[in-house]
């Protein structure tokens, strides 16, 4: 028997999953790590960690199924997005990278408006200058940490560092790249004039691919490391959404689907770059060939329960017991509305000063409620992206949910009623390494066609209906969830400059 190996490097843990040749789930492991928050608003992680992370895990999944590492056909990776990692001329990683989350280059994106202008940036690279991605946090380390620019040599995604770890080389591919902003995403290639105007080395970014291309073999030198063997091919892969987005076999115009992992993502198919011209919401190439996907992204989406878990609780509780009592909670958690902008905002709002706050607290208020509310909360901040999806006339006939978040029917009935559709919840529980042994599947020529590899994948799924009552409750929650935010938001910034 042969295999596909799906490896996915989040924000909270790397999975490692084992896949047969039909693509049928064979095994997994996984590790983790921590995040670093020196400042508020800040996120780093040690890439180092992430190599000790998916060593680990790919050790996992093979013992787990007593899998000869000779027998794996091909290798895609997934990570999670924009991350800054710099190498040297030596190759050792030059500070921790910078996260997706972090929010500390607001003036920096300023500048980069300025350089081009608002409408040239967004014509080119598809999406307005974010905190969140790339470009930015390449201009704050050459303004602060000059020392630190002075020996960079490399710059690579998450997902590209630990193929650099890998293969011994510098790639990448179009559907992360994407968020680097320093493509031309309707091009789908480097963009001259990005590169010219941030005075951004072109010899420091890696090689770009299309996702299904194959980018590299395991050298010899890696072999001990992480456990493969000699020579077995890696693809391009993708970031974790379209990673995602191929998992969910959402691959064509009319599909699309709601992940609630670290982050919560709306993201659809098209077959034409989509541009929202406010740049609410993110447009990046897909990891199928001449598609791409437009999609918001709401940062503390599985990140406000794990943070309310582990740092408010802190008693051990599990995900599973503070989920029941959530269903013991009422439409609307008893009067409480939470926002989930623990880390700033991206889609809709693009607001780097927001921060979280519950609206409504009562002495009568249960844990529970707490919790219930914050699953409502991270979902108005999914409607407030499918608002922006329907003014920008983009439409859907299907509707996935995956990650974390559609393990909890609750959930998923919340997202049902909020968007007034069907949601369907597919058996993958890891459906970001699905996508990527897909695109390795495909790459080393198992399958002639990313439909052809999906269409084993697709294992049922249970669907949610939206309920009459509860559908126009959270219309009604949703008008004063938006007010209460435009109402607080210019006091988010006083609030951060006090001293
Ligand atoms: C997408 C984004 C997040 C990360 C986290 O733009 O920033 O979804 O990819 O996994």
């Amino acid at each position: 028997m042969k295999y596909f190996l799906g490896i996915d490097i989040g924000t909270t843990n790397t999975k490692a999953v084992l896949f047969g040749q039909d693509l049928r789930f064979i095994s997994k492991g996984s590790a983790g790590y921590a995040l670093q928050e020196p400042r508020n608003g800040w996120a780093e992680q040690d890439p180092q960690e992430w190599g000790r992370a998916v060593k680990e895990a790919i050790s996992e999944a093979l013992t787990r199924a007593r899998v000869d590492a000779a027998d794996i056909l091909g290798i895609g990776l997934s990570g999670q997005m924009h991350g800054l990692v710099m190498l040297d001329d030596e190759n050792n990683v030059l500070r921790p990278a910078i996260l997706w989350c972090d929010q500390r280059t607001v003036k920096e994106c300023v500048e980069m408006t300025e350089i081009f202008g608002e409408k040239a940036l967004i014509d080119i690279t598809a999406n307005p200058a974010l905190p969140g991605f790339t470009a930015s946090k390449i201009l704050w380390v050459r303004k602060h940490e000059p020392e630190v620019y002075a020996r960079c040599r490399h710059i690579l995604l998450p997902k590209d560092y630990i193929r650099f770890l890998m293969t011994g080389r510098y790639d990448t591919e179009v559907s992360d790249a994407s968020g680097m902003q320093l493509m031309d995403v309707p091009a789908r290639s480097w963009s001259d004039d990005i590169l010219k105007g941030l005075a951004v080395e072109r010899a420091w970014l890696p090689e770009l691919h299309e996702s299904i291309e194959i980018a590299g073999y395991v050298t010899a030198e890696a072999t001990e490391f992480f456990g493969l063997a000699k020579g077995i091919p890696l693809v391009g892969g993708a970031g974790d959404n379209a990673a995602a987005a191929i998992g969910t076999a959402t691959i064509k115009e009319g599909r699309a689907f709601t992940t609630i992992g670290t982050s919560g993502v709306l993201l659809t198919h098209t077959d034409t770059p989509r541009i929202d011209g406010k740049g609410r919401v993110h447009t990046f190439c897909h990891a199928v060939p001449n598609a791409w996907i437009t999609m918001g992204c709401t940062l503390s989406a599985g990140e406000s329960l794990h943070w309310f878990l582990t740092k408010v609780l802190q008693d051990g509780i599990t995900i599973e017991q503070v989920m029941q009592e959530a269903e013991n909670s009422p439409l609307g958690a008893n009067h409480l509305v939470y926002f989930p902008y623990l880390m700033g905002e991206r889609s809709p709002i693009l607001d780097s000063y927001a921060r979280g706050m519950f609206f409504g607290l009562s002495d009568m208020h249960t844990r529970g409620d707490l919790i219930r509310a914050i699953m409502e909360g991270v979902s108005y901040s999914l409607k407030d992206c499918y608002a922006v999806f329907e003014e920008m006339g983009i439409s859907f006939s299907s509707m996935k949910i995956c990650g974390g978040g559609a393990k909890s029917k609750l959930w998923r009935s919340i997202l049902s009623n909020m968007y007034n559709c069907v949601v369907e919840a597919d058996n993958h529980a890891e459906n970001g390494a699905l996508g990527v042994a897909v695109l390795a599947a495909v790459g080393v020529g198992a399958y002639s066609s990313i439909a052809k590899a999906s269409s084993c994948t697709n294992v049922g799924f249970e669907t949610e209906k939206p309920v009459s009552g509860a559908v126009e409750y959270y219309d009604r929650g949703y008008a004063l969830y938006r007010k209460i935010y435009h109402d607080v938001k210019e006091d988010y910034k006083i609030l951060m400059a006090l001293d």
